[in-house]
């Protein structure tokens, strides 16, 4: 069995974009309440009593937009300082970036993944849902500032929605020639919007790889760090590398070593299958004793095979979702 090690946390449901595939209008309606979110201390307990000794040592912080959290850089400091913690990394819009890189670095963050899903203003804003000033200079500079401070791996993650960001991958791919910059292209996931999602509203990664060879020649097989579920290459003599993420051509659930915990204290075993899911706030609040919850997610752990997504070729059901990818955290 896989070994299960790596937590999403996410660590508030809020988020200042409305990207079409991952928060469909009306989100915000739903908006966890502040009393209902996990405080900082609760989060710190969680992984010190239950997730840690049962074998987790990765950690990623995600949202909606985990930098609209308050105390995010006290959050970041002290994951980072729990001994037991072999990795952290956070995903963000980066637009609070520029401000916020030398802290969160200072805080102990060293590796950060940020969605770009265009480099043209009026794409960008388009897909971010933004109808006012643009947004995407104030996103660069975030990715500007991650750079400059030193963060490595910088990851460039874009969702390829067909017909609105897919005629720009080779400038996007483009941008791991010549900065230590890793993209990685994702296949759009019919969950959040499926409005969004037509006949084919997602292109097989073998077909971007094809447009990006006939480009700049065959694609070395590559690494970078990472718990992911990306396969990587490099354009040759490339500082950075290119990564894909096949979830709807490919099936990675066989290899899945995660599992995500909600802003407001829900344990998901799997990012496409509702069932399994355990409220370990409730529980915690109310004073349990936490070797018994400890107990509870070991359970999980134990039927996780059973839970996790496999069934591919009947697709995804986005409809069933209650919970969207803002909400969940990607
Ligand atoms: P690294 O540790 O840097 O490899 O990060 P990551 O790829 O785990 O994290 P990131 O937040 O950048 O996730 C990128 C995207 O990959 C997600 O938003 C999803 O679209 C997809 N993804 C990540 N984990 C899963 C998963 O468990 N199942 C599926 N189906 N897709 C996933
Ligand atoms: N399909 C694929 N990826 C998605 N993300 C959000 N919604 C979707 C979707 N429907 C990705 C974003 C972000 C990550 C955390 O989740 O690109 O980088
Ligand atoms: Fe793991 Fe579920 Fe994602 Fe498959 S869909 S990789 S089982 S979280």
């Amino acid at each position: 069995m896989n070994q299960v090690d790596y937590l999403r946390i996410s660590a508030i449901d809020r988020c200042n974009f409305r990207c079409h595939y991952c928060m469909p209008e009306g989100a915000e309606l739903d908006y966890i309440l502040r009393p209902e979110l996990l405080r900082s201390e609760e989060i710190l307990t969680l992984l010190q009593e239950v997730f840690i000794p049962l074998g987790f040592r990765k950690f990623r912080l995600t949202g909606g937009e985990p930098l609209l959290r308050p105390g995010i850089v006290n959050l970041v400091r002290e994951i980072a300082s729990l001994p037991a913690t072999e990795d952290l990394s956070l995903s963000t819009n980066a637009f609070l970036l520029a401000d916020m890189a030398r802290d969160l670095y200072d805080a102990g963050l060293r590796r950060i993944n940020i969605s770009l899903d265009s480099l043209v203003p009026e794409t960008f804003d388009k897909i971010i849902g933004n109808r006012g000033r643009s947004r995407w200079e104030q996103t660069w500079k975030g990715i500007q500032a991650a750079h400059k401070v030193g963060f490595n791996p910088l990851k460039l993650n874009v969702v390829v929605i067909p017909g609105i960001n897919d005629r720009e991958v080779l400038d996007l791919a483009a941008l791991s020639i010549d900065r230590n910059w890793h993209v990685r292209f994702i296949e759009f996931m019919p969950i959040g919007n499926i409005e969004l999602f037509g006949e084919r509203a997602w292109i097989p990664s073998e077909e971007l790889r094809q447009r990006i060879r006939s480009q700049w020649g065959s694609l070395e097989s590559s690494d970078v760090k990472g718990n992911g579920p990306a396969d990587v290459f490099q354009i040759p003599g490339a500082k950075g590398t290119l990564g894909f993420i096949s979830q709807m051509s490919e099936c990675f659930c066989d290899r899945c070593n995660r599992m995500r915990l909600s802003a407001d204290g829900w344990l998901r075993p799997c990012l496409l299958n509702e069932s399994g899911q355990i409220d370990l706030k409730t529980p915690l609040r109310q004073g349990i004793d936490p070797a018994q919850l400890r107990e509870k997610v070991r359970q999980i752990l134990l039927i996780k095979p059973e839970i996790n997504f496999k069934q591919r070729d009947s697709g995804t059901d986005g409809e069933l979702y209650k919970r969207t990818m803002s909400q969940i955290g990607g």
